[in-house]
């Protein structure tokens, strides 16, 4: 969070005070800040510089195209998992020969466009994909570029929800099958056999799954190479932990060192997928205190974004930092319960902070620029929330905060 401080008790991002956007954009809003996305993403290019390497951001984690764009400028790839996250990267100015394709369930019109556009390669989970790409390449004579996606069955040991890695997964192709898919594939005339793949999860804290499957993936390159099937690349997929609040994860250069000194061969050049540890220390969520409530013994600290608006604690029991927007020394410190407007016991930010606040106050819920917006919905009619970005000592709305209006205007009277 270096590029959230206080200045004389108030919060900036970057040189703009919190309060200075919410005069303009009122709350709740998510806040990014440019300089973090940049630093975070040279992070990781920087560290893998000794090797051929490409960066494929998660576009998942934060499809804002503001957002897209400051990293498709610093030459970014982008990994995606939908047609609309391609059209996406394509309107923030990201080259779709950068883009690898994931996903368990690629449907035939985004099979055409991912096509059409060009992408460097699909990363196919099931055979039945596979047979599918084929049929849709062979009909428009085109060839397409393919990895396997592998499933190393490895314990990522982070949430459930979040873990792929492990055969009960629904990722990823078993191992055993690669190689008949691979020689498969290998065969086809309108397939091209690119790379090998494979990602096992997210917030992961420790580096000894990712070293597990990586050799994995290595192994099956190895019998890949006796079989006379060569590989241009490994894609060890995203899934970098980042520090919430007492997770100690890797850092990106112990990442990077820990992959390279599995990854020996100087022809295959690597792929990386990160989300998380790119977006999510670069973004905020403002919110405004609207009442306290004394219920019982318990205390809640009612704000005016909900579960809907960011859905981590509620759904992975994620655990974010809440500060205050203006340092104040005038409210006792008690402990509360922060939670939204949504009708739903589920619907919390936080459980049991000590804070000192009083209505009207703002507030900020931290490291929340990854899985947030992209997972907000419209649950109790309630509008999607404005997204602004910091440049230094500028900002700019980079999604205006939805109408109410524009909540019902696709539907109709029967
Ligand atoms: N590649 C693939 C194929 C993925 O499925 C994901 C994330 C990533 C890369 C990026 O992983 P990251 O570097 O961000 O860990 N909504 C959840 C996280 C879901 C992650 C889904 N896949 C959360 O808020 O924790």
């Amino acid at each position: 969070m270096n590029d959230f401080r206080y200045i004389k008790g108030e919060l900036h991002c970057e040189n703009v005070a919190i309060k200075d956007i919410v005069s303009a954009h009122n709350t709740p809003c998510y806040i990014y800040s440019h300089a973090a996305l940049v630093r975070q993403w040279h992070a990781f290019d920087d560290a893998f510089d000794t090797r051929s390497h490409q960066i494929c951001y998660a576009v998942k984690a934060n499809s804002n195209i503001g957002v897209l764009n400051v990293l498709a400028q610093m030459g970014s790839g982008f990994d995606i998992v939908s047609g609309g996250e391609l059209e996406r990267v394509v309107k923030a100015g990201g080259s779709p020969s950068k883009v690898v394709f994931s996903g368990v369930g690629k449907q035939a019109d985004e099979i055409k466009l991912a096509l059409k556009k060009g992408i460097y390669c699909f990363n196919v989970e099931s055979e039945a994909e596979l047979h599918l790409i084929e049929e849709i390449a062979t009909h428009f004579n085109v060839q397409a570029p393919i990895a396997l996606r592998v499933n190393p069955d490895v314990d990522a040991q982070s949430h459930p929800y979040i873990s792929t890695g492990l055969k009960e997964n629904k990722f990823g192709v078993d191992s055993e099958d690669a190689l008949r898919l691979y020689q498969y594939a290998d065969k086809s005339s309108h397939l091209t056999v690119k790379g090998i793949a494979c990602h096992i999860g997210s917030q992961l804290t420790t580096l000894a799954p990712f070293i597990d499957a990586v050799q994995r993936l290595l192994f099956l390159v190895k019998t890949l190479k006796e079989n006379h099937i060569l590989i241009s690349h490994i894609d060890v997929g995203g899934g970098l932990g980042v520090r919430y609040q007492h997770e100690t994860p890797p850092t990106i250069s112990e990442y990077a060192n820990a992959l390279l000194a599995q990854i020996q061969d100087p022809q295959l050049t690597i792929l990386l997928q990160p989300g998380r540890a790119i977006a999510a220390s670069a973004g905020i969520l403002v919110t405004k205190v609207i009442y306290l409530k004394l219920s019982g013994n318990k205390r809640f600290c009612i704000v005016d974004c909900a579960m809907n608006d960011f859905i981590r604690p509620a759904l992975y029991q994620g655990w974010h930092d809440i500060i205050p927007v203006k340092k104040s020394l005038q409210m006792q410190p008690l402990m509360y319960d922060v939670v939204g407007p949504v009708c739903e016991s589920g619907d919390f930010l936080a459980k049991d902070r000590t804070l000192s606040v009083a209505s009207g106050d703002l507030l900020a819920i931290c490291n929340a620029g990854a899985y947030g917006f992209v997972t907000s919905s419209n649950y109790n009619s309630r509008p999607r929330i404005a997204e602004v970005m910091v440049k230094n000592n500028e900002y700019k709305l980079i999604r205006k905060r939805e109408s109410i209006e524009a909540l019902f205007q696709e539907e109709s009277i029967w």
